[in-house]
């Protein structure tokens, strides 16, 4: 009679035991505990040190040497990365190339793994190779083609900023400065994509706008909580942010296959005009077989350019932006550079760069404050493997940390400070240190690392040209610590714009 609930608190106790195991030889990192894992311990110090970056660097260098910590977050088993070493260590290793399975990263596109950032293995390979080659064919790395598509935003978001200023009394205008750069930066992907460019109050686009932001808002790099405890997105829908995360990807899906039929309609089989066509073109050739040129795999690879292709960029911006208030000095040097170099005749260009060492070193800075506070999209390890003697087993997670990589003050002396001299030598050219791996390394690669550097290279440029950036008077200067979502949002802040005179 009492054989049957010893036996079964036996199973359910040796479980709950298992569960709380580690495997030999993991790197180390704060105990499991039985179904939560190390998930206590993280967000202790999530909500002690104010983002998931901050508590994942402080217990990297409580566990791991500053370079490495093991956690469990429910179902995962994930190991945060915070050295450029290991980064390097992980790219030489193709069995740590995959991304990962949770239904975080499914359920976007009605549960298949679609695009090509969250995808893997032989699929990855053929859908990044024809991106690669097709983005290419209207512009994504070439200097000239990008530059035209860029500048036609920078000139209309001078006219923007010119009617604002022309609509006030004192040629001072108060605008949103964090928020002024979503639009056209989007626009640049967008032209590539689908040929379209949107105006910076265009209604359509600021409800896209509105559904990208809450939803990058909604998450971290991670995943949310439905993805560590997939069985919450039945029992607690609604708590969990999986409804939430449903909704938003439906109406973005809804934009995007509104966009799609509108190319189909128009489509002609001899002129492609941007990389929508060439796609289209490419899934009817391939119509018999099982092909995976999709109109769902074309809408995942639009979503990923949205959030790799634009919203990286647009943070960069607003974070150098933010720190330009802050720091008003550093913007007098850029505009003395552009004065010197350039003039106040002609729109600054590509060709201006390598003379202008002091304008192109506050680019990269942009990046690193931005950076500084995300986590890269995560990787998988494919079949069991090791980093730095570590034991990686099959399905670990690998996220890297640039928290640990960019805010390390031995590394970056003064981190919360925006220096462009950083990365300036004795004969004041742009000089990078090889731990400064922003885009990361080896066949996971970004993919527009040129555009978006030349996106932030050209509107810092040409904005400083014409006008001053100040922050309101009478107003605390804005607050450099990041708000989390899936990329790192600056505060909410305004900016006063006028004319140089
Ligand atoms: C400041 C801006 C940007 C930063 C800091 C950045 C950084 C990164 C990083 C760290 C990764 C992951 C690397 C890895 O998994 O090892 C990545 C992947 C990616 N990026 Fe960027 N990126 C930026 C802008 C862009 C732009 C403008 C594009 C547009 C084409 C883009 C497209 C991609 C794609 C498609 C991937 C996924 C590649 C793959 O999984 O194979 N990124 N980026
Ligand atoms: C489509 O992708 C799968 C992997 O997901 C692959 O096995 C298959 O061969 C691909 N189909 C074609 C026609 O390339
Ligand atoms: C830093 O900026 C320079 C000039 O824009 C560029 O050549 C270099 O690739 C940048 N490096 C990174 C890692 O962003
Ligand atoms: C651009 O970045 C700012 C500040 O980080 C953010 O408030 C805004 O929502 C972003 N725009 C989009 C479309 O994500």
């Amino acid at each position: 009679m009492w054989l049957a609930p010893l036996l079964f608190i036996f199973v359910i106790g040796l479980i709950i035991v298992l569960d709380a195991k580690k495997p030999r030889n993991f790197p180390p990192g704060p105990a499991w505990w039985p179904i939560v894992g190390s998930l206590p311990e993280v967000s202790r110090w999530r909500k002690k040190l104010g983002t998931l970056t901050m508590a994942a660097t402080f217990l990297a260098k409580q566990h791991g040497k500053g370079k490495l910590v093991g956690l469990r977050v429910g179902n995962d088993v994930q190991v945060v990365l915070a050295s450029a070493e290991l980064v390097k260590e992980m790219a030489t290793k193709p069995e740590l190339d995959g991304r990962p399975r949770g239904p975080f990263y499914r359920h976007r596109t009605w549960g298949l793994r679609r695009g090509v950032m969250l995808t893997d293995d032989e699929f990855w390979r053929d859908q990044r190779r024809f991106l690669t080659r097709h983005l290419r064919d209207f512009g994504l790395g070439k200097a000239s083609q990008m530059e035209t598509i860029i500048m036609r935003e920078v000139q209309a978001l001078t006219d923007y900023f010119k009617t604002a200023i022309s609509n006030t009394a004192d040629g001072k205008a108060l605008i949103p400065l964090h928020n002024a750069f979503g639009v056209s930066v989007l626009n640049t992907i967008w032209a590539m994509l689908a040929g379209k460019r949107y105006d910076p109050d265009d209604a359509e686009l600021c409800t896209l706008q509105k559904i990208l932001s809450d939803m990058f808002a909604s998450m971290d790099m991670t995943g949310c909580l439905f993805n560590h405890f997939p069985i919450l997105r039945y029992v607690l829908p609604e708590a969990s942010g999986y409804n939430y995360y449903m909704t938003c990807h439906q109406k973005l899906l809804q934009f995007l296959q509104a966009e799609l039929l509108r190319h189909k309609t128009t489509y002609m089989e001899d002129s492609p005009r941007d990389f929508m066509d060439v796609f289209i073109a490419e899934s009817n050739t391939r119509k018999d077989e099982d092909s995976n040129y999709t109109d769902i795999q074309l809408m995942a690879i639009c979503m990923d350019m949205f959030m790799a292709g634009s919203d990286t960029t647009n943070k960069s911006l607003s974070f150098g932006f933010l720190h330009f208030l802050r720091q008003p000095h550093v913007v007098r040097k850029i505009q003395e550079e552009i004065d010197s170099v350039v003039g106040r005749e002609r729109p600054v260009t590509l060709d201006d760069r390598h003379n202008m060492p002091y304008t192109e070193a506050a680019v990269n800075e942009s990046i690193r404050v931005f950076a500084a506070h995300a986590i890269a999209v995560p990787h998988r390890a494919m079949a069991d493997s090791t980093l730095m003697g570590y034991f990686i087993p099959k399905d670990t997670i690998l996220a890297v940390n640039y928290n640990g990589l960019f805010m390390n003050e031995e590394l970056y002396e003064d981190p919360w400070t925006f220096k462009p001299e950083r990365f300036l030598n004795e004969k004041n050219e742009v000089s990078l240190p090889d731990h400064f791996i922003p885009f990361g390394v080896g066949r996971r690669r970004c993919m527009g690392d040129t555009l978006a550097k030349t996106n932030i290279f050209l509107f810092i440029s040409n904005l400083l040209q014409t006008f001053n950036f100040e922050n309101p008077k009478g107003r605390p200067l804005p607050d450099p610590f990041p708000i989390e979502g899936i990329t790192p949002f600056t505060q909410l802040y305004d900016g006063v714009i006028s004319l140089r005179d």
